[in-house]
């Protein structure tokens, strides 16, 4: 097999997104629309990866930083076929290039391998049969069924427009032909522009063979021009990837109602209730429970535990068969051993938290160390700002903390210490004794009376 070479043609403007951020960058399932192009053009293993950028160049350049990426200026827009041609310097003598769309993102890695395993002496075109072909190129064959020509839209006659194949705009052929078919276009059609898809007709005028593979999947081969389409194709993605955990064996309540802005990865028997939604790269280990409405991000999962409704759970590592939430929040940097328990309005940040420590009701603890065994009653607070600086708070193993206690950092707790509740605790509690430090006098007044309106 010759080298390959791949060109992304990315100049477009996008004015139907009517959005200042370059249509390329908008996201699909978290990933931008051209880093999924990208994506499928790595794993072809090019030698080679060109992009064609233009409008909002140094913002789409800036996503891709330390990438191995030819990037080219197209600085005026005049057409696909002139925008093969500012690529032209870069492309290897004796290898095939294929070009691909940036703002096709479901691009299919099968489809683009079909058409470089046929382009070492030919032009391969990958085309679809479209029910409304209203604007596309249109594939028009000899009456063997040779392929001819491609004839845009706007260059069609009545009786071409009837033609339902369509170019999917994505082809691959032999560099040293290209070179020499880019340096014939001209702009004389309707749109006076330079088509690259004129050289369909150069190939078939120098008796070069022409081959469409034609794709059955319109998604992979449909691009994103307005935010209806962006909608639409993030839906599909969101299904296929449902699809794709399903056959893994995961099971979902209902493969329409989980979103991957990201990669999920889960282990066996993993189930997955309504509403779920994981960014950035999530492990759910062996039998892990997601119950609805969770939003997991960065975070890995081990074996056996179980999240409850409505945690929120953002850069934390979790181990074997804790019990989090409901409506639990775990902030960046938190790690929660085996046999943790973190229950309902408990929000933790940067807090290590060892195995079998329950911290179960209303309770904040951040920037703190939690030992083993160690159970930390409602209403607890790790009071870790003074407004300037963030301090560290200390629990040690089998440490129990009352309800309602305010710990100001730094502070530690010593080994099977006792906090009583309603406690504001200042200074270090020593190893195994009772701390308390709460008001001492407590009244009762027998005769009370609650007020009562005043009626005016
Ligand atoms: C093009 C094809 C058409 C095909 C359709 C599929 C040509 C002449 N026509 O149509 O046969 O059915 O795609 O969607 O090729 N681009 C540049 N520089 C330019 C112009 C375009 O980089 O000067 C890039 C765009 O960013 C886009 C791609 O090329 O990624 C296609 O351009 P677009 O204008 O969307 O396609 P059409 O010309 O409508
Ligand atoms: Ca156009």
């Amino acid at each position: 097999m010759p080298n390959l070479n791949i060109v992304i043609l990315a100049a477009g403007k996008g004015t139907r997104m009517h959005s200042d951020l370059p249509k390329v960058l908008h996201e699909v399932g978290g990933q931008s629309i051209l880093g999924h192009v990208l994506a499928c053009a790595k794993a072809l293993k090019p030698s080679k990866i060109i992009v064609v950028y233009g409008y909002g160049g140094e913002a789409v350049k800036a996503q891709f930083i330390g990438e191995n990426i030819v990037w080219v200026n197209q600085a005026e827009q005049l057409g696909t076929g002139h925008a093969m041609q500012q690529a032209l310097p870069h492309l290897e003598s004796n290898a095939s290039t294929l070009i691909l769309l940036g703002d096709v993102p479901l691009v299919a890695s099968s489809d683009c391998q079909k058409l470089i395993d046929v382009a070492a002496n030919q032009l391969a075109i990958l085309s679809f049969n479209k029910t409304d072909p209203t604007g596309y190129g249109r594939i028009v064959r000899d009456s063997k069924g040779q392929v001819n020509a491609i004839v845009e839209h706007k260059d069609a006659s009545e009786q071409q427009r009837k033609i339902t194949e369509v170019n999917t705009g994505m082809m691959a052929m032999p560099n040293s032909k290209l070179v020499q078919w880019l340096g014939q276009l001209t702009n004389n059609n309707a749109q006076g522009e330079y088509y690259l898809t004129d050289i369909v007709a150069l190939a078939v005028q120098q008796g070069v063979a022409v081959v469409a593979e034609i794709t059955g999947d319109e998604w992979s081969v449909t691009g994103i021009n307005a935010k209806t389409d962006l909608a639409q194709i993030e839906r599909i993605y969101q299904l296929r990837y449902a699809q794709r955990l399903l056959q893994l064996g995961v099971t979902l309540k209902d493969p329409a109602r989980i979103d991957v802005r990201g990669e999920l990865a889960c282990g066996r028997d993993v189930q997955i209730d309504v509403n779920c939604l994981f960014e950035g790269k999530v492990h759910l280990g062996d039998k892990v429970k997601i119950a609805p409405n969770c939003v997991i991000k960065n975070a890995s999962i081990a074996a056996g535990t179980q999240i409850a409704a409505f945690s929120h759970i953002d850069d934390t590592q979790i181990g074997q068969n804790a019990r989090i939430g409901p409506f639990a929040r775990l902030r960046p940097g938190t790690t929660l051993a085996d046999d943790t328990h973190v229950g309902n309005f408990v929000e933790l940040k940067n807090a290590q938290v060892d195995s079998a420590s329950k911290i179960n009701h209303l309770s904040y603890v951040g920037d703190a160390t939690v030992g083993k065994h160690v159970n930390v009653g409602a209403g607890t607070i790790t009071c870790n700002y003074d407004g300037a600086n963030k301090f560290r708070t200390v629990i040690e193993d089998d440490v129990f903390v009352g309800s309602d206690t305010q710990l100001v950092a730094p502070v530690t707790l010593g080994k099977g210490a006792t906090i009583a509740a309603g406690s504001t605790i200042t200074r270090d509690a020593p190893a195994g004794q009772l701390t308390f430090c709460r008001a001492k006098d407590q009244k009762s007044i027998a005769a009370w009376k609650r007020p009562v309106k005043v009626k005016k």
